[in-house]
């Protein structure tokens, strides 16, 4: 199923997504309503085609057919005879609301709608339209090729059988599929929010700084990039407007606070990585402080933001966001992390994250450190998120 894919929006993620799909052997539509940004993201895939082929991973033959199964149009009546239209435009409720809007008429009843949305509704989205039981979202990570992850937003309508023949079509892409519940974040950039988070705190209470604190999220906790690093990469723009939606999403609940500081740096035009310069410095000259190798100090940071992201997971469980499976693949298939958080809870015993939120809460008052209903009873009773 699914041969013919229609993809709108021909920037970042929706040419990455095109090119997955294309790649498995579908016939692909890529539309966009800026020339500029067509002609951009056909020169792009041919450029990494053409390196495909320098280092051997396709053929020429193999580099035609991709080709000649894409097509970049402006044209939106070119979707009527999709299998599956996937929406990657601008992350604006009403824009995306008035292109399914649009859409709905053009496809026929058993084409599957599905919108790459990070961070809106899905259901908000769906809701103009007459008929929602083939809309979902289908949540990539960015870059699409790379990333094995990808989160399924069903709505409360959606047909069974679509969720299973979508999930079948991104496992044939070689994909690591995951079902999220349509909240503030879905899985993975909510239950990631404390990496970021509580290093930040960290660093507010002047514990250590920020070479330290990287330092000791991989010495002690194999992660691969540090907070600080990896917020220097995604940009602290990128990072802070994620951290404000998941806030903002759920009433401001306290664990998911914005930072003072990361705003500040955010204002000030510290972006990281793209703008040359964020908690680190990436200038020829730069002179980056090393951190201070600290075995007591580091395990006491790495703890502490651990207890933050398991109890953020078994917060995710307790809702539920998700099953315990797909909460641990999301994790360590969308963000790289060394071990699924739930099993990680398992293998530390789960008293351990718990007795550090209860401490945590003693000393600051600050509700951020409340412990999941879910965390508080298992470690009561001495259960295990694996049996
Ligand atoms: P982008 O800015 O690179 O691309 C958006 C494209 O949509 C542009 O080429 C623009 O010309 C086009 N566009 C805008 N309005 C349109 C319309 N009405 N009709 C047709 N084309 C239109 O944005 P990016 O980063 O690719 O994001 C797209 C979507 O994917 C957003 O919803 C975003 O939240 C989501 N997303 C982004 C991720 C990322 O890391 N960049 C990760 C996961 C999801």
């Amino acid at each position: 199923m699914n041969t013919i894919i229609s993809v709108i929006g021909a920037g970042t993620m929706g040419s990455g997504i095109a090119q997955v799909a294309v790649t498995y052997g579908c016939q692909v539509n890529i539309i966009d309503s800026f020339p500029e940004a067509l002609e951009n993201s056909q020169s792009k895939l041919k450029y990494i085609l053409s390196r495909l082929v320098e280092k051997g991973k396709i053929n020429n033959e193999q580099f035609k057919s991709i080709l000649d199964r894409i097509h970049w149009t402006a044209n939106m009546d070119e979707i009527s005879n999709s299998n599956m239209v996937i929406e990657a435009i601008v992350e604006n409720l009403e824009i995306k609301q008035d292109l399914f809007l649009q859409m709905e008429p053009m496809v026929s009843d058993e084409c599957i709608l599905a919108t790459n949305t990070s961070s809106l509704s899905v259901e908000k989205i769906a809701s103009v339209c007459k008929l929602k039981n083939r809309i979902m979202g289908i949540h990539f990570f960015n870059p699409v090729p790379l990333m094995k992850l990808v989160e399924i937003v069903p709505t409360k309508e959606l047909n069974k059988k679509y969720l299973l023949d979508v999930e079948a079509t991104l496992k044939g892409w070689g994909k690591s599929v995951v079902t999220a519940k349509d909240t503030p974040g879905f899985i993975v950039n909510r239950v990631a929010r404390p990496y970021y988070g509580e290093a930040l705190r960290i660093y507010e209470e002047g514990i250590a700084d920020f070479a330290t604190i990287d330092w000791a999220m991989k010495e002690f906790g194999g992660f691969r990039m540090g907070p600080f690093e990896l917020m220097d990469y995604i940009g602290n723009d990128i990072n802070y407007s994620a951290t404000k939606s998941v806030y903002d999403g759920t009433n401001h609940d306290p664990r998911y606070k914005p930072s003072a500081t990361q705003k500040k740096m955010m204002d000030e035009g510290f972006l990281g990585r793209k703008s040359g310069r964020g908690y680190f410095d990436y200038s020829d000259s730069a002179d980056n402080p090393e951190p201070k190798r600290d075995e007591k100090l580091g395990k006491k940071i790495f703890i502490r933001v651990l207890s933050m992201l398991i109890n953020a997971a078994a917060d995710a469980l307790n809702e539920p966001i998700a099953t315990r499976d797909d909460i641990d693949t999301a994790m360590t298939a969308g963000v790289n992390y060394p071990k699924g958080l739930l099993k990680w809870a398992d293998d530390i015993g789960l008293n351990t994250p718990l007795a550090q939120l209860k401490d945590l809460h003693t000393q600051s008052g600050d509700d951020r450190y409340i412990a999941s209903p879910l965390l508080e009873k298992m470690a009561v009773s001495n259960s295990t998120f694996y049996a």
